[in-house]
């Protein structure tokens, strides 16, 4: 994941999304500990290297003028964006994204979809399970 990037993690809640993440977020190289952002609505994930990583959760969103103050645009320009909850952003989310979508099937197994047009997204595709195993 590079600065730009920007990964759409949709689903009921409970879902699977920020367990997702932290597994993302690991093989990334995250040095911080990756939480639940619901309260704050960012948490921000630092790699030695400096690069970090944007972890939104929007559930709590009240408006979009809220949403607007996020900045997403400068923070794009810092780095990746994973976003639970996109569906609450609107028109502000990006175009070019890769979205996952989540689904309970039953108490331990969950369902996970993903869709990525072609570009940046199909390529963050092909590297999302080097990503969550570690090795990218
Ligand atoms: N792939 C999975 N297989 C089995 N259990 C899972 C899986 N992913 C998450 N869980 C379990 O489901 C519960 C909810 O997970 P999680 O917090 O990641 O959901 P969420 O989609 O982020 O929810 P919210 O909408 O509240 O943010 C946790 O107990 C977690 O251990
Ligand atoms: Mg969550």
């Amino acid at each position: 994941m590079i600065s730009g990037d920007v990964i759409c993690l949709q689903g009921d809640l409970g879902a699977g999304k920020t367990t997702f993440v932290q597994g993302l977020a690991h093989g990334w190289g995250s040095q911080d500990m990756v939480s639940s952002p619901t309260f704050i609505l960012v948490n921000i994930y630092r790699r030695a290297d400096g690069a970090q990583l944007f972890h939104f959760d929007t559930y709590r969103l009240e408006s979009i003028a809220e949403a607007e103050e996020l900045d997403l645009d400068s923070m794009l320009a810092q780095g990746a964006l994973i976003i639970e909850w996109p569906e609450h952003l609107g028109d502000l989310l990006p175009r070019e994204r890769l979205w996952i979508h989540f689904e309970h099937v039953d108490e331990g197994r969950r369902r996970i979809r993903f869709r990525a047009a072609n570009g940046r997204p199909a390529q963050l595709l092909e590297r999302i399970p080097r990503v969550t195993a570690g090795a990218a």
